[in-house]
């Protein structure tokens, strides 16, 4: 912003119309310079070097571009004190929404669940006899997203007609106006409800095929309940599978390799993470400040670095050339006032091995350029390591949230791929 107000304002002391005398009208000299000012304005915002690997880098140039603006916008909004700059972005998710609305294929509604709106994906088509279910979280880093967003009902229901499966899409609560434990307790008490063996059969769902999927926080929310599952004695049902979509799993070291490599990369700047982070636990500005140089850990916690020790959980390939470093610790006054930072049910990856032994088979998807590709990588290695069934995809020419472009203007072939690839192993292992 401020490089561009500087251009801006320097463009307005080249504007010289003497000098354009003769070619053209001065008149009309000025504005063809204006114009072209404003194009190379345009282009120089739109503009940014994109990853080699992209198949279309051209597109999604522009999809960054116009998740660029919102932020900005946004952002202006929060400062001009007009609303909270969540807020803000959440109006995306209210400019995208749709009603519920059955096809052929599926019947869609909207109701709640032990009191949590849920939007519900039933196919139509007669079924041989019970039917699988997927339990979905959106993403939206705790903060923005709903179930009747475009995006989010289309991936629902292509995955319940895929499948031939119930599909229950949570509307949790959101940050700013709630913070964690509250999006965890919506999404946690909608799958006890539902796993309850009357619900079960009342939706015709095979007991034994039952999984939760999210993307993103989603998969964060995913994680963390497949985790409490484990513990909880008053669920019979026990989850076939979990399905993990570049999920953001630990809050303990913010300055990850992924971060470090892909700060600016598309959809999800690391300073776009830490807000989202910072939001989901307080709006109190100072845990945003210390997550954003990597001080919000007190040495008292030291031991919990074990599990996202990258040095020891990242592959050769994506440590490349960075030079593991001791954590930088800071007060513990942040973690005495938030202590949801290293409670595991915000981040799964601090869980012991004894409490990751037992998840069930899981499918993880990691993105090369993401910043939380390294919470996905050692979330798949340490699950393998105390011997859970684990299928990793790592999308090396893949950015945050890529399997939402799916459909419309905004479609890419490698969003067609990784969705294809998910409904796949779904169907395969569910
Ligand atoms: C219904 O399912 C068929 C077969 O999968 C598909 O070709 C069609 O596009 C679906 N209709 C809608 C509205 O999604
Ligand atoms: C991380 O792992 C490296 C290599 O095993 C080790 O030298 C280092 O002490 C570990 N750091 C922490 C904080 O656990």
């Amino acid at each position: 912003m401020h490089v561009l107000a500087r251009s801006c304002y320097e463009s307005v002391s080249v504007l010289d119309p003497v000098s354009l005398e003769g070619a053209v009208p001065a008149d009309m000299g000025a504005k063809l310079l204006w114009l072209f000012l404003a194009s190379a304005l345009v282009a120089y915002y739109i503009y940014s070097p994109m990853p080699e690997d992209f198949d279309e880098p051209w597109k999604v140039m522009l999809i960054s571009a116009s998740f660029r603006t919102t932020g900005h916008l946004a952002e202006v909004a929060d400062r001009l004190g007009l609303m909270h700059y969540m807020e803000a972005l959440m109006l995306i998710s209210t400019f995208q929404y749709i009603a519920p609305t059955s096809d052929e294929n599926v019947t869609v509604t909207d109701t709640e669940f032990s009191n949590v709106p849920v939007r519900l994906f039933v196919p139509r088509r007669a079924s041989d006899g019970l039917r699988r279910a997927v339990i979905f979280f959106h993403g939206g880093g705790w903060c923005v997203g709903r179930a009747g967003m475009k995006s989010y009902d289309h991936l629902a229901r292509w995955t319940s007609n895929m499948l031939n499966a119930v599909v229950v899409s949570v509307d949790y609560r959101l940050a700013p106006k709630y913070h964690f434990p509250v999006q965890f307790e919506d999404v946690y008490s909608v799958t006890k409800f539902f796993l309850q063996s009357n619900v079960l059969s009342q939706y015709g769902v095979d007991p034994d095929r039952v999984c939760v999927v999210g993307d993103s926080a989603g998969g964060n929310l995913a994680a963390a309940v497949a985790q409490q599952l484990l513990q909880d004695s008053e669920v019979k049902t026990k989850l076939k599978a979990q399905a993990l979509l570049y999920p953001a799993l630990q809050t303990l070291d913010l300055n990850l390799p992924a971060y470090q490599d892909n700060e600016n990369k598309p959809l999800l700047s690391k300073s776009l993470m830490v807000r989202f982070w910072s939001e989901y636990f307080t709006s109190d500005p100072s845990l945003r400040e210390a997550m954003a140089s990597n001080t919000h850990i007190p040495v008292e916690s030291s031991h919990l670095f074990q599990f996202v020790n990258w040095s020891n959980w990242l592959p050769e390939e994506l440590k490349k050339d960075h030079v593991y470093t001791s954590p930088v610790y800071g007060s513990s006054e942040l973690v005495g006032k938030y202590p949801g930072l290293l409670d595991r049910r915000a981040a799964p990856l601090l869980a012991s091995d004894a409490q990751l032994h037992g998840l069930p088979l899981s499918y993880v998807l990691t993105c090369e350029h993401d910043v939380l590709r390294d919470d996905g990588v050692m979330y798949a290695r340490r699950m393998r390591a105390v011997g859970v069934p684990v299928t990793h995809v790592h999308a090396k020419d893949a950015f945050h949230g890529a399997m939402m472009f799916v459909s419309g203007a905004a479609e890419l072939a490698v969003g067609h791929r990784l969705l294809n690839g998910y409904i796949e192993w779904l169907n395969e292992n569910l």
